[in-house]
């Protein structure tokens, strides 16, 4: 009995109720699914959408960071999203910073593979009175220039754009990558990335900055080192060959940094820095430096 009585309610319902609720109904469906759709669109343009694939596993964005901050709105040449990306500080004298897993392992074969079969005896700008024969054996590294533009995959770009939001310059300061091979016993004696004017003449453009990648681990040596950090060895004692002060072991998928120029744009003596001899295994390295001036059409490596 009492089923009988709610099918004939339910009949009753829709005999009555049938123009205007059939509207309201296609209305409802047409509004859930607009809504529905814009938001699998979005999620879709987040993924896929404005920034090459390399990139998003490169700023891997957690749900848990979506939901901790209230994002603002950001200029038209910001981002819609938070970007974290750990870091520890080596060093203040110079400021020197190490990125625990920048690339995946994966993104480091890949430029290792870039630059094998390209690479050539890395060069060493020369000072007054120096000669190719009287530098010889300061840098005995091999190495090649690929720019970001020149890797149709997009990774390099990817990894270019996360050097910059590391350190804050626009990429249009950056030069070319310069891969190098470090074969066992080759080395760079320590230097400075910057060219003292007071050395080799007026620039016109410094380098103020540099980021390594290391794209090996290295078994037994080669490592990144920093003699003069914190003032130390400096009374003018130091062998430049010598392998001492702060010393970072390369490991695959890590980035250090390191600048030269102080905030002032002068040269920081503390920024000298080599790398030591590979005694076992290989070492490659991505390497980036990044300039004081905008780089100009001619100069892109
Ligand atoms: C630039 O800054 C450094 C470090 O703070 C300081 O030692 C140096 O005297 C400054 N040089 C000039 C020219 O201001």
């Amino acid at each position: 009995m009492k089923a009988k009585t709610v099918k004939r309610n339910w009949s009753g319902k829709t005999n009555t109720l049938s123009f205007s609720s059939v509207f309201l109904i296609c209305i409802f469906f047409f509004l859930g699914g607009y809504f529905c759709s814009t938001l699998v669109f979005h999620s879709q343009e987040d993924e896929n959408g404005i920034r090459p694939r390399p990139m998003t596993r490169l700023l891997e964005k957690s749900a848990k960071e979506e939901t901790e901050y209230n994002l603002l709105r950001a200029g038209e040449s910001g981002d819609d999203s938070i970007t974290s990306i750990p870091f520890q500080v080596l060093s203040w004298r110079p400021r020197a910073l190490y990125f625990p897993n920048f690339a995946s392992s994966e993104q480091c074969k890949s430029i290792l593979n870039m630059a094998r079969g390209r690479l050539k005896p890395s060069a060493l700008k020369l000072r007054k009175g120096e000669t190719k024969e009287s530098t010889k054996g300061i840098r005995t590294s091999s190495g090649v220039f690929i720019s970001a533009s020149e890797d149709k995959t997009g990774l390099l770009d990817a990894i270019e754009e996360k050097i910059a939001r590391v350190t804050k310059i626009p990429r249009s300061h950056v030069e070319a990558f310069n891969i190098l091979r470090y074969e066992v016993g080759q080395r760079y004696a320590s230097h400075y990335d910057t060219f003292d004017p007071a050395v080799y003449g007026p620039q016109e453009s410094q380098r103020m900055a540099t980021f390594l990648l290391y794209l090996t681990d290295v078994t037994e040596g080669g490592e990144t080192m920093f003699p003069f950090e914190n003032g130390l060895n400096m009374d003018g004692s130091y062998d430049f060959e010598d392998c001492i002060g702060l010393r970072v072991r390369p490991r695959k998928g890590d980035g250090i940094l390191f600048y030269s120029l102080f905030p002032n744009g002068t040269i920081d003596p503390t920024s000298l820095h080599g790398s030591c001899p590979v005694i076992k295994g290989k070492k490659w390295v991505a390497t980036k430096w990044i300039r004081d001036q905008e780089r100009k059409k001619s100069r892109i490596g």
